[in-house]
């Protein structure tokens, strides 16, 4: 993935140029007016409104569009204090070759988020999927695998010691019925190796607030019953976790889940953060006026299932736009989950998003 991506093009957006200036032979001649950052007069976005309720509301993103792509940098900027790498974290973006560590695309959102005042998540340590080949046809031993999985939490975690606010240490750790996932790691590993994961992370980045991440956890089940389990062990047992990342892959299709707000109110009555990680609702195509409006309702009460508890501290959408989201390369017929459509138009779950922060008291601040 980021082997694709144009050195030079990531160095430039990384440095001292301004969003729109970075590639300018490229930018359709709309791209300056979307952004107005003179004198500190950003155009409202959802990171300012946000902001006041004590939420980071964040994206995905994703590095080839940020790179060629001025418009949505633009969107980037004006709507989002919080980025998580699409990919460019992943590890096989970041050791292709065993032992080739290239971290480039990686850093480059990192200073462009710091650039741009946005604060960064990481995606992802642990997981069973995107990892390189030479891992997964490595033909390795159990013991061989532990070394290497704690290496490369070492490694990568290290790497970005003291930049990142948060980890997804371990994703989707779970199958649909609570058990826990069949992965190289579990085989590898047992169960603890969240726990391993857990402290490693902590170990190499000391700072970061460290997350167990999921989806299909968004309301009360047996996926989010075994979630709760697990942070609930790893609490009594003093391992370093501090947040539940709910994904939020919501589908149309399928009624919105239920008991969202008990669910995430029973994490933070643990003392653990919350973060809606994934944000997107797609629907089967074509999109119809009626499909967007249940769509904006979803995005809608998840958000305000945030702005209940005062520990669910992040939103984050996958990606923004339809122009670039990975649901229609991953669901066939099904599309349009994002709050922006192709063309960068706000569609009603955008507004919906931007009405749920200005209307909605955050009922458990202290006053
Ligand atoms: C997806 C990316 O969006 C795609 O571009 C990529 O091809 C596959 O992975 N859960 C996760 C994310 O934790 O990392 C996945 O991202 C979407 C599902």
């Amino acid at each position: 993935m980021s082997a694709a991506l144009d050195r030079r093009a990531l160095l430039r957006l990384a440095g001292g140029l301004t969003a729109t200036a970075a590639l300018g032979s490229t930018l359709p001649a709309t791209a300056t007016a979307t952004v107005d950052e003179r004198a500190g007069g950003r155009r409202r976005g959802l990171r300012d409104l946000a902001a006041r309720r004590g939420l980071a509301v964040g994206t995905a993103v994703d590095m080839a569009a940020l790179v060629d792509d001025a418009r949505y940098r633009d969107v980037v900027v004006r709507e989002f204090d919080s980025v998580t790498a699409e990919n460019v974290m992943k590890w096989e973006a970041v050791e292709p070759e065993r032992g080739r560590l290239d971290f480039a695309a990686a850093d480059a959102l990192v200073r462009f988020a710091r650039r741009h005042r946005q604060v960064v998540r990481g995606h992802t340590l642990v997981w069973h999927n995107q990892l390189p080949s030479w891992l997964t046809d490595g033909g390795f031993g159990d013991a061989e695998l532990r070394s290497i999985l704690r290496r490369h939490v070492h490694q990568e975690a290290g790497h970005f010691r003291g930049r990142l606010t948060a980890w997804d240490v371990v994703n989707e750790p779970f199958e649909e019925d609570g058990s826990m996932r069949d992965t190289i790691w579990l085989r590898a590993l047992g169960p603890e190796y969240v726990e391993d994961a857990l402290r490693w992370a902590s170990h190499a980045d000391p700072r970061a607030r460290l997350y167990v991440n999921d989806y299909n956890v968004e309301g009360l089940g047996p996926k989010s019953d075994a979630m709760y389990a697990l942070v609930t062990r790893l609490r009594r047992r003093g391992v370093p976790v501090h947040g539940v990342g709910i994904q939020g892959h919501l589908s149309i299709a399928y009624d919105f889940p239920a008991g969202v707000v008990e669910n995430v109110r029973r994490f933070t009555d643990l003392g653990l953060e919350v973060a809606l990680t994934e944000v997107d609702v797609r629907m089967p195509l074509p999109v119809t006026e009626e499909k967007l409006a249940v769509q904006a309702d979803y995005f809608d009460r998840l958000l305000r299932a945030c702005l209940a508890e005062r520990r669910a501290v992040s939103y984050t959408v996958w990606g923004f736009t339809d122009r670039y989201s990975w649901v229609p390369g991953t669901f066939p017929g099904e599309g349009a989950a994002t709050p922006f459509d192709a063309d960068y138009r706000r569609k009603p779950a955008y507004l919906a998003l931007r009405d749920a922060l200005t209307d909605h008291p955050r009922s458990a601040l202290p006053s």
